[in-house]
């Protein structure tokens, strides 16, 4: 077995070769705190109870408020239908439906999506409808997870595509910065010296222990409040209750006990896995001197953050308006739960056949060597525990009903995320051992 060995105790950076400097992938900023949601007052418990509390942007407002019926979410029309205020109306209008929720869609003579007064024509409902879904599946914090997602597609086209840095040293700085905010860990390794000024840049790639550290009690701070929230029938903190009016309540969810059931449970299966990979971390991992730039250890800070928000907004503001929830299980929460455990056991099951090579036999770390890894997923690609990542974020979105457009946007951002990470990670290998098995794929078995 051939290996790549840097120094046990090395330099911050790897050693030059001639291929040129390069850097790691988890680069952008954080998490925008404010989207640009319109900011309301709160709302004091007895208002949101008889505000129904659609924490969204286009409701909170109460019954007989000038909103635009045409906003109002499926909540508000019952509770119209409830106090006779409202004609009957078919649930969602223009809505997306979730599984198990098929009837009456659209065909409301008072749901929203519908064509108003004085259209008539199919064209006009359809196009109408049509334009009515897009809006209602649309979120900001949709929004903002494809905009990541296509910061990290970008950067892989650029990667596959990348013309050779111009002449002068403009060009050759830009082309190392991208390649040093795009790299990290050992595929920085053998690609060239690091100007002084981004060796400063870099912190330790073992650091990645505190994505999970501030994971763990972020998101075990949200599933707690949000458990008591459903099952006590508690509040949440106010200043929770401000983040959700500041990103907006995501408008394609329905407001049925399944989808609270659903928001719970994805964020305890985040948790799980946030506590299994600080486990990892801590006790399975062996981590050499590899580094990653400053600015991806503070995206990968607040990456955990905005995942476990972007469950939480899931559900309306003022959850349970003292009501508590009946939990119903549905085939999606069983069917997701399975992929993501059988998920989760082949990535740490990858982790530590990773870990094992630089193990002995008895567990002691020998090395601090890259070498080619055999076993598991790894014989049909390069990076499984990155290919088992994306399929944890799948699982979180069949859980969720499978039509939460936000999270298939968050599984956007993982896939493209990933997907760069591991083709850095596959041509790694093949730079690096000759012998490396030509039948292997970068990321997903038998496509790439
Ligand atoms: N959701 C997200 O946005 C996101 C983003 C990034 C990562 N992740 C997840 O976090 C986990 C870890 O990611 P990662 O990028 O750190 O993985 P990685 O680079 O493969 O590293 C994992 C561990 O294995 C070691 N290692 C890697 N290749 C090795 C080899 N050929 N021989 C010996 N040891 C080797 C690494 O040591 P070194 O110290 O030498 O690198 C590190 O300790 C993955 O499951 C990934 O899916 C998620």
């Amino acid at each position: 077995m051939q290996h790549h060995t840097p120094p046990l105790s090395g330099p911050a950076h790897p050693a030059s070769t001639s291929e040129g400097y390069s850097c790691p992938s988890r680069g952008l900023p954080a998490f925008p705190a404010d989207y640009g949601g319109e900011r309301r007052p709160r709302l004091s418990h007895n208002t949101a109870r008889r505000c129904s509390g659609r924490g969204g942007r286009h409701s909170g407002q109460c019954p007989g408020s000038a909103a635009p019926l045409g906003l109002r979410g499926p909540r508000f029309s019952r509770e119209r239908e409830a106090e006779g205020t409202a004609p009957p109306s078919g649930r969602g209008g223009a809505r997306r439906n979730g599984p198990g929720q098929g009837q009456g869609q659209g065909q409301g003579q008072g749901g929203p999506g519908r064509a108003g007064p004085g259209r008539s024509g199919a064209e006009r409902s359809g196009s109408g409808a049509m334009l009515a879904a897009l809006a209602a599946a649309w979120s900001l914090l949709a929004a903002a997870w494809s905009l990541l997602a296509a910061a990290f597609l970008a950067a892989l086209l650029l990667l596959r595509r990348a013309p050779a840095p111009r002449p002068g040293r403009a060009g050759l700085v830009i082309a190392g910065l991208f390649q040093d905010l795009i790299r990290y860990g050992k595929t920085k390794r053998g690609c060239g010296q690091l100007p002084g000024w981004l060796q400063l840049l870099q912190v330790p790639k073992r650091w990645f222990t505190h994505f999970y550290v501030v994971s763990v009690l972020w998101n075990g701070f949200l599933l707690i409040s949000l458990f008591r929230a459903e099952f006590l029938g508690e509040s949440l903190p106010s200043w929770i209750q401000d983040m959700h009016h500041a990103l907006g309540r995501d408008s394609q969810s329905k407001d049925t006990d399944s989808e609270h059931f659903s928001a719970l449970l994805v964020l305890l299966l985040l948790w799980l896995h946030s506590c299994r990979r600080l486990a990892e971390c801590l006790w399975t991992s062996v981590f050499s001197s590899g580094v990653i730039h400053i600015v991806q250890y503070c995206f990968g800070l607040g990456y955990y953050i905005a995942v476990g928000s972007t469950v939480l907004c899931q559900v309306p503001t003022n959850v349970r308006n003292g009501k508590k929830l009946s939990v119903q299980i549905c085939w999606y929460h069983i069917i997701g739960v399975m992929v993501y455990i059988w998920a989760s056991l082949h990535q740490h099951r990858c982790l530590a056949i990773l870990a094992n090579l630089r193990k002995s036999r008895s567990g002691k770390v020998v090395s601090l060597s890259h070498s080619v890894p055999f076993g598991d997923w790894f014989e049909s690609i390069s990076c499984p525990h990155y290919f088992a990542e994306l399929l944890i974020y799948v699982s979180m979105a069949i859980t969720l009903g499978m039509h939460n457009v936000t999270w298939w946007c968050v599984v956007m951002y993982v896939l493209f995320n990933q997907a760069l990470a591991a083709i850095l990670c596959h041509e790694f290998y093949q730079k690096n051992f000759s012998s490396y098995p030509k039948e292997r794929k970068a990321f997903i078995p038998l496509v790439f």
